[in-house]
């Protein structure tokens, strides 16, 4: 019976970050494989959530113009994105509010990609994207090095410091060139795309008449005096970007599955559509707890980077500490993309074992952030095996854990403090 699949479906399989998770979990390991922080959510927003059910603010969303959702919520988001990019966003029509990020990046995708258009995702990338993409019947186009498909010359963000280079971007637009994706900050580097990346970026979609769908989930979360400037704040992006974010990592409620895009009404409009078809409304709770979160002072933001910024602190100082090369600091986002020392002759998916089974600490293999050369197995070939060289630390855990790690990264070290 398994035949009867669809084809999307028997090209979905299970992320290698939930098989490792569930390894670890065997294995009672700490948990630096996935970017939900093992801290409390703040009381502010649980006791809003509360109070919605205790309220019984239990049915699906409250429905106002025909929209499944808690309009306070669009009023602020609107607010928020005039006082921090300056957009001017109508409330009314420009938002969507879907299940998470996830949703909204989904029904983003549903909502304008057809099969045979062409999406184009920088290389690392979240691994979402591109399942969401397969199963709306576009390509997935990674960057890929001539040597191996000579029709597509797109090279990925350059290491160590995950750089763009403009004219390998222009390269790979080609006339079915439908959108491209945008994570920034971004999962797994930590990078903070520039200004003058931006506006490359801008300029090709522009010049290419295509879409922008962003990913800003990490839009509050950035480190020094790095700033995160949206894609769509460029000449010509706002009626061509679609801002998805959410709850998810700024007020630690992973679970809580609320989340936003913000497009053009005509896009906005056909996203809550799918998202209606779809879930018909994101969680009424905690829609209700999400106003009281987007509310929040100028301190509550202020706090999360700065304890953002040392747990980041800690370790980058204890992975370096004991002989990974830390060449990029991460700028952004809740992740440290870390390189297995010059003389670890192991691969990453080899080390993230050891890691589980001698150490009791779980993170992610990085070749599974990358797309290009790869081959069907997930071996990364040729010249490129720096994709097989990375490990990616989740950090969004508390003190304790984070203390816990640097314990039990002992049992790795040799006689010099270096991992054996
Ligand atoms: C870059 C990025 N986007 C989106 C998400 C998921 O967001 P949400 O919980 O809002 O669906 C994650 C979670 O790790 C992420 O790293």
């Amino acid at each position: 019976m398994e035949a009867k699949l669809s084809r999307a479906a028997k090209k979905l399989t299970t992320s290698p970050i939930q098989e490792l998770s569930h390894l670890a979990q065997c294995c009672n390991a700490i948990n630096l494989a996935e970017g939900f922080p093992d801290f409390p959510a703040p009381l502010h927003i649980k006791n809003a959530a509360v109070s919605a059910i205790n309220s019984d603010f239990n049915q699906y969303s409250v429905l106002v113009c025909n929209l499944r959702h808690v309009q306070g919520i669009c009023d602020h988001l609107s607010q928020m994105v005039k006082e921090i990019h300056g957009l001017d966003i109508n409330p009314l029509t420009d938002v969507a509010i879907c299940c998470g990020q996830t949703e909204a990046f989904a029904a983003a995708i549903f909502a304008t990609i057809d099969a045979g258009d062409e999406v184009i995702l920088f290389d690392p990338s979240y691994e979402t994207y591109e399942g969401c993409i397969t199963m709306a019947g576009g390509v997935p186009v990674s960057y890929l090095l001539p040597i191996f498909i000579s029709n597509f010359i797109h090279v990925p963000l350059d290491p160590p410091q995950w750089t763009l280079d403009p004219s390998k971007l222009l390269r790979s637009l080609t006339e079915r060139t439908k959108a491209i994706v945008l994570n920034s900050p971004h999962n797994p580097t930590g990078k903070v795309f520039t200004k003058e990346e931006l506006e490359i970026i801008a300029r090709a979609c522009c010049s290419q008449d295509c879409l922008a769908i962003t990913d800003e989930v990490y839009e509050h979360i950035t480190y020094d005096t790095v700033k995160h400037i949206s894609l769509a704040i460029f000449p010509g992006m706002q009626e061509r970007t679609v801002i998805t974010s959410s709850l998810s990592k700024t007020f630690s409620v992973t679970g809580w599955r609320v989340g936003w895009a913000i497009g053009p009404a005509f896009l906005a409009s056909a996203i809550r559509n799918i998202h209606i078809k779809v879930t018909d409304s994101a969680p009424a709770p905690f829609q209700e707890a999400a106003l009281t979160a987007l509310r929040s002072p100028p301190e509550y933001f202020q706090t999360l980077k700065s304890d953002y910024q040392s747990k980041r602190d800690f370790i980058v100082k204890l992975l370096a500490g004991v002989g990974f090369k830390i060449q990029f600091i991460p700028q952004g986002s809740i992740f440290l993309f870390a390189e297995l020392p010059e003389d670890c002759l192991l691969s990453d998916v080899e080390f993230v074992k050891k890691l589980i089974l001698e150490a009791g600490v779980v993170a992610v293999p990085g070749q599974g952030f990358f797309h290009a050369n790869l081959s069907s197995n997930g071996i990364s070939e040729g010249s490129c095996s720096y994709q097989k060289r990375y490990i990616r630390f989740a950090f969004c855990k508390s003190h304790e854990t984070l203390a816990a790690v640097s314990e039990r990264l002992g049992n790795l070290l040799n006689g010099e403090g270096f991992l054996r």
